[in-house]
């Protein structure tokens, strides 16, 4: 093959090529250093007269640099996504997903929560009555259930309807994270300290502070001789840790949810001087730990439920809510 034949071949060959593979294999066929077409070419001037061999030997040369820069070029081309880019290049900018808000608040809180020797507990987004109302001190005629709008599950209707010894369960979406109390007391012992961070559910119109979907932060901790003071301190401290290098005033508010007493509504203040409801607390309710047979006498305990998406909100200065589950990715970006 004549040189001019190969380096036109060669010039489209390169041309062709979409990978970096493809562009190897060129390399091989022309350069390598068996068979190579160039590298034959380069030792056949060994055996020519003096005089072939000065004017071959320059063009062959030449030929031979010529295929190496047009490799060169079409590597750092990256005209394919294949092509691994020459590494003086600047880089091209890598799109990588991002941690939704929420998601790193719930990791910031777990980690300062396991730093104050809670332990994380997790619990089922489908819940039973059993445990999202009944369990907490809220029978089926109890009008708190109201504070609760709730997404109920369609009951289990013809399978369970032809048994009739099944004692029918009613499901739902749970409402608040308090069930995971009671799922925890049930299988342990105390004394312990927990928190349950995750996902709630509740059927009620959206605003800038109410998402249909949301999320808790609850927390239990039982032993001997808690007392509401034990539950101020761990709540300081946890603001203290989570708000970084910010000023955080906590307000107690009395308040009432069956499964505590007393209770308290816990409030904190925003830089702008107006306070925030973060979420509720309170000394958790006898019946509750006769419920899941705690003698109360021996044992006491405070629990929290705080909205995570408050916490997110005072903490990166987000106005509003809904933008948290929007999949907005302009909006998750910036986090
Ligand atoms: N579960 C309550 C709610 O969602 C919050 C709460 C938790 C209050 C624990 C007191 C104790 O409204």
């Amino acid at each position: 093959m004549d040189l001019e034949e190969i380096k036109k071949n060669v010039a489209s060959e390169i041309e062709q090529a979409r990978s970096g593979d493809e562009l190897e294999a060129i390399r091989i066929k022309y350069l390598g250093r068996k068979q190579g077409l160039i590298t034959e070419a380069l030792k056949s001037i060994a055996d020519m007269p003096i005089e072939e061999k000065k004017k071959f030997g320059p063009i062959i040369q030449k030929a031979k640099a010529d295929i190496e820069a047009a490799i060169k070029f079409k590597e750092n081309e990256g005209s394919s996504d294949d092509f691994i880019g020459d590494i003086t290049l600047p880089g091209r900018k890598i799109e990588s997903g991002h941690l939704n808000p929420i998601t790193k608040t719930e990791n910031e809180v777990r980690r300062i929560f396991e730093g104050l020797n809670f332990s994380v507990i997790d619990g089922p987004e489908l819940e039973e009555e059993k445990y999202n109302f009944d369990s907490l001190n809220i029978p089926a005629d109890h009008p708190a259930r109201e504070m609760w709008d709730t997404f109920w599950l369609k009951p289990e209707g013809s399978s369970l309807a032809k048994n009739s010894v099944a004692v029918k369960k009613k499901y739902l979406l749970r409402t608040h994270t308090s069930p995971v109390e009671i799922r925890y007391m049930e299988t342990h012992e105390p004394p312990f300290q927990i928190i349950s961070p995750g996902r709630t559910f509740r059927y009620e119109a959206t605003d800038s502070t109410h998402e249909t979907n949301f999320h808790q932060l609850e927390g239990l901790m039982i032993g001997r001789d808690i007392s509401l003071a034990n539950f101020k301190f761990i709540v300081e401290e946890f603001f203290r840790r989570f708000f970084v290098g910010k000023k955080v005033t906590v307000r107690f508010r009395s308040s009432y949810f069956p499964f505590v007493e007393p209770g308290v509504e816990v409030d904190i203040k925003l830089d702008n001087g107006k306070w925030l409801e973060v979420g509720g607390a309170g000394m958790t309710h006898p019946n509750v730990l006769r419920a899941v047979k705690y003698n109360p006498r021996e044992w006491q305990g405070f629990a929290f439920g705080f909205g995570i998406e408050r916490l997110a909100m005072i903490k990166y200065g987000v106005p509003d809510a809904r933008l948290f589950m929007s999949g907005d990715l302009k909006f998750t970006k910036k986090f």
